[in-house]
């Protein structure tokens, strides 16, 4: 079987790795020759653990290729895997035009049958739509079939998802389309399960979304506990424990942000909405994620007073550790708010970078961990780098001004902290 994944973003390499490494013929098609200039010599542009030695694997083993030459990669292709970005539109809804262009691709190249399947993220009713797009520009009436088959990948954890699912999902009403994938993913061990289009398209959404209520729900309890004087992370686990309720995304922190989370509740809203309804709950998780990083700059104001002519160190920019993408990061809101209020901000991530464009007489980025400290008179974690926990905290303390630690993410231990000197205070943990 000859598979084509058509974009070569994060989930379309991804996608197209993890076939190649169980076995199959990939091709990643794209319209960004500089971008597949780079796969081809073994260069990602994104970062993601383990994923550069596969490719170049792959790139030798002859079972991947890629390309921008639509009609071959499409004629000679069994199985096609949209994989193209469906950015959000300024009133939330997914701008699906990326997915059009490429069901019109198809259908304008295709000779003879053909599978194609939607692992982008897209609105319920999708599977619908880009069967019609290709009905209507299937000039010589070839058979074809299209799935719902969503990715649930994790940025840092793409590779150990993509080869481990908890869960396959096929979205067909087609008996060939169900075989293909079930053909396609026998290697796989975890259930698969074969369901309507529209259900799978629901699943995907309806997955990320509880996810984030999980989290903006302990957020707020996290909140509860600071005023009850007790440790959220203990709750955490006392909650965890309960299998019905698992012990997974119930870390409290500054709030949620990537690609995923945001863009998908804000999805599902307006899919509520456009039938009619509204997702109270999501609406509140919303509200909640979007106040988190506040609650941490409100502890920082109660105990430094006004940020004015203060030095603010800022420990990650990324959204999440093991990943370079700031998208939806709660750590820039942070930067944006302190530097508003006059504070000067020395900030360091090991990777991740400011947005272009990013400047400000008060901001510095430093290229060591340890230079944030000098002088300054707080600290503020925004990613649990694995690296924070590892930097000498007992040495860095007598260089600071004042030295206040905010812990966004819960990581360090609030007792060794304090008996170091820190002013220590965690989120529903201090
Ligand atoms: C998410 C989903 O997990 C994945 O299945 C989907 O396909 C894409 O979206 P991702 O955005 O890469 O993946 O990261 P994830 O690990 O889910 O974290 C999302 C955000 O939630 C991060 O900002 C993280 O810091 C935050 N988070 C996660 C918490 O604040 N607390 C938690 O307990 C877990």
């Amino acid at each position: 079987m000859n598979i084509l994944v058509i974009g070569t973003g994060y989930v379309g390499t991804t996608t197209a790795l993890v076939f190649a490494e169980m076995g199959w013929k990939v091709t990643g098609l794209d319209t960004d020759q500089q971008k597949l200039n780079q796969l081809q010599k073994g260069i990602l542009y994104f970062h993601e653990p383990g994923l550069k030695e596969l490719l170049i694997k792959h790139n030798n083993s002859g079972q991947l290729q890629f390309t921008s030459n639509k009609k071959e990669a499409i004629q000679k292709s069994d199985v096609i895997f949209i994989c193209v970005g469906t950015p959000s539109r300024p009133d939330g809804s997914a701008d699906l035009s990326y997915v059009k262009q490429v069901a019109e691709d198809v259908a304008y190249h295709m000779n003879g049958y053909k599978l194609v399947v939607n692992k982008s993220t897209v609105p319920v009713g999708t599977q619908e739509k880009v069967t019609e797009w290709i009905s209507e520009s299937n000039r010589h009436a070839h058979p074809y079939d299209v799935a719902s088959n969503p990715e649930f990948l994790r940025e840092g954890k793409a590779l150990e998802d993509s080869l481990h699912p908890d869960r396959i999902i096929i979205g067909t009403k087609s008996d060939r389309a169900a075989k293909l994938l079930q053909q396609l993913y026998s290697s796989m061990t975890c259930e698969i399960i074969e369901t309507t289009p529209r259900t799978a398209e629901l699943i995907k959404y309806a997955s990320n979304a509880f996810l984030a209520t999980k989290i903006s729900y302990m957020n707020e309890l996290s909140r509860l506990s600071d005023r009850l004087d007790v440790d959220i992370r203990e709750v955490a686990k006392g909650m965890g424990l309960d299998l019905r309720i698992g012990s997974r995304f119930l870390q409290a922190g500054i709030g949620y942000g990537g690609s995923c989370f945001p863009k998908d509740v804000s999805a599902l809203q307006q899919t509520a909405e456009e039938n009619g309804m509204k997702l109270q709950i999501l609406e509140q998780v919303v509200n909640v994620n979007k106040s988190q990083y506040l609650y941490m700059l409100d502890k920082a104001k109660k105990r430094l007073g006004d940020f004015a002519g203060k030095k603010a160190a800022v420990l990650g920019l990324a959204f999440k550790p093991d990943t370079d993408d700031i998208r939806e990061a709660p750590s820039l809101r942070l930067i944006q708010d302190l530097l508003g209020q006059q504070a000067t901000v020395h900030l360091y991530d090991p990777i991740a970078k400011l947005p272009a464009g990013f400047t400000h007489d008060h901001l510095t980025v430093a290229s060591m961990a340890e230079d944030v400290f000098k002088e300054a008179d707080a600290v503020f974690i925004c990613t649990e780098w694995t690296m924070f926990q590892e930097l000498d905290w007992k040495s860095m303390h007598p260089q600071m001004k004042q030295p206040n630690l905010f812990d966004g993410r819960n990581m360090l231990d609030a007792k060794t902290m304090k008996s170091f000197g820190y002013y220590y205070e965690g989120i529903g943990y201090k």
